[in-house]
């Protein structure tokens, strides 16, 4: 029996991959369809794929050509599939010409024709109108959020609005198409969405100003700082119809993802303790926004949402008791530490940006740990170690960028599929956030150092 492989994203299925399935199963007995999987897509720089795995899965199976369909994980499977199917064949479309020839010293590399005038890109940039987004609060953050939104097909950065001109003018000129309004009311009417980075006490009331003008709403970490402020504000983007998503961008990141859906599987036992630290000493300037008690500097604000985020999707969000120890210096804390004591499980954070600490995530269950050295938030890499280390197992990601393309592309991709919900940071968990911010605020569960 004659076996042939091949492998695609198969991506909104259209007449090049029927044909290249029909001509690929021409060459032997037995054909073994392999599908890219989401998070393998995003690694490799695939941003906008439209429809998830199940459904192109679904989509090759309906063809009728496919005897066998394996999901494509990782870089290099294709040699081991090989191997272990124990393959005559790989066929592949002729855009991939030479590409493959290092597998003929597996098997036989055959390049097929490939059906001129289609392909996914094509259909997707068809049925795609862009999103037209525009940014509120133009400072630092915002900076770095058109040229990675570039990367996202679907999406239009095209205004900025600032309570300071120049600062939007600054950012109007680093990109091309970017109009700088300084009347908000115009600013909305020239957009299907809005991005808000401008400082966190602001956010409440553009989120809802936002929401109230019908816009799809993406605000950065921090959401707000108080549980009833993100339950109004989640509940007034029901009501109308919009999503709203918080900008945490650690929870997009695929490795990060990847991470916690292994840990949930279970391939360390049962989650018994997790600690997650990240410090960012920044002593040169304290006249910063981050300084300011007024504006809610610190470093629990600042930074305390990234530890949050491992804490609340590993544990859950009903926590039996929160204890806060902060160091405080002219009215902020330069230093917050964060114990919450679950039902079966312990964890704490460690935040810092006046104290200087190794940033790492460690997650400790009944069977094994998971190790995420600094930067983890940008997770690259990570390790699950055990008793015997010959079962440890290290994992290699790839990070674009400033990586807040993964954000946009799920935000873009909940906006057009109409889903108004994430998994990757569930409303109930972005609402124990601000939680969790204002206990801190009240100062009832803090202890100062
Ligand atoms: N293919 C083909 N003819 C086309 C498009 C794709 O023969 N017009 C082949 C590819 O060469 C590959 C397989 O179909 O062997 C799956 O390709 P995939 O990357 O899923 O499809 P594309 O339409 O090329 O997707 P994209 O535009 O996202 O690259």
């Amino acid at each position: 029996m004659k076996k042939v492989i091949t492998y695609g994203t198969y991506d909104l299925l259209h007449q090049g991959h029927i044909n290249l399935l029909r001509r690929a199963k021409e060459l032997g007995d037995y054909l073994i369809v392999g599908v890219t999987n989401d998070s393998f897509d995003r690694e490799r720089g695939k941003l906008n794929v439209r429809n998830n795995v199940l459904d192109r899965v679904e989509a090759v199976k309906s063809t009728g050509f496919a005897d066998q369909i394996i999901i494509e994980d990782y870089v290099g499977q294709k040699i081991d599939d090989i191997q272990k199917y124990d393959i005559d064949i790989f066929a592949i479309g002729s855009d991939w010409e030479g590409k493959f020839d290092y597998l003929n010293e597996f098997c036989q590399v055959v390049y097929l024709p490939r059906t001129e005038g289609i392909s996914s890109t094509m259909l997707r940039n068809e049925t795609t109108i862009d999103v037209r987004i525009g940014i509120i609060g133009c400072g630092r953050v915002a900076r770095r959020f058109p040229s990675e939104a570039d990367v996202v097909s679907g999406v239009k950065v095209v205004a900025a609005y600032d309570i300071d001109p120049d600062a939007a003018a600054a950012l109007a000129d680093s990109t091309s198409g970017i109009t700088v309004y300084t009347d908000l009311h115009d600013f909305y009417k020239a957009v299907d969405a809005v991005y808000i980075a401008s400082p966190h006490l602001t956010h409440y009331y553009y989120i809802k100003q936002s929401i109230s003008e019908g816009k799809h709403t993406l605000c950065e970490t921090p959401l707000v700082l108080n549980a009833d402020q993100a339950k109004e504000v989640y509940a007034l983007a029901k009501e109308n119809n919009v999503f709203l998503m918080e900008a945490n961008k650690t929870a997009h990141c695929p490795a990060f993802n990847h991470l916690i859906v292994m840990i949930k599987s279970g391939v360390i036992g049962d989650v018994v303790d997790v600690e997650a630290s990240l410090s960012k000493l920044w002593d040169d300037d304290k006249t910063l926004r981050e300084f300011d008690p007024l504006q809610a500097g610190g470093s629990m604000y600042e930074l305390g949402s990234y530890p949050l985020l491992p804490i609340l999707k590993l544990c859950g969000i009903h926590y039996e008791t929160l204890h806060l120890y902060s160091r405080m210096e002219d009215g902020v804390d330069m230093y917050t530490k964060g114990v919450l004591q679950f039902p079966n499980a312990i964890c704490s954070f460690k935040v810092g940006l006046g104290v200087k600490t190794e940033g790492n995530l460690i997650i400790s269950g009944t069977k094994g740990y998971a190790y995420v050295p600094a930067p983890w938030w940008k997770t690259d890499y990570f390790e699950l170690r055990y008793e015997d280390q010959n079962q440890n197992k290290k994992f290699y990601y790839k990070w674009d960028g400033a990586g807040l393309r993964y954000e946009i592309q799920e935000f873009i991709s909940c906006i057009v599929n109409h889903r108004q919900s994430t998994a990757r940071l569930k409303m109930h968990e972005s609402i124990a956030m601000a939680e969790i911010m204002q206990k801190f605020g009240e100062r009832k569960y803090l202890i100062e150092i």
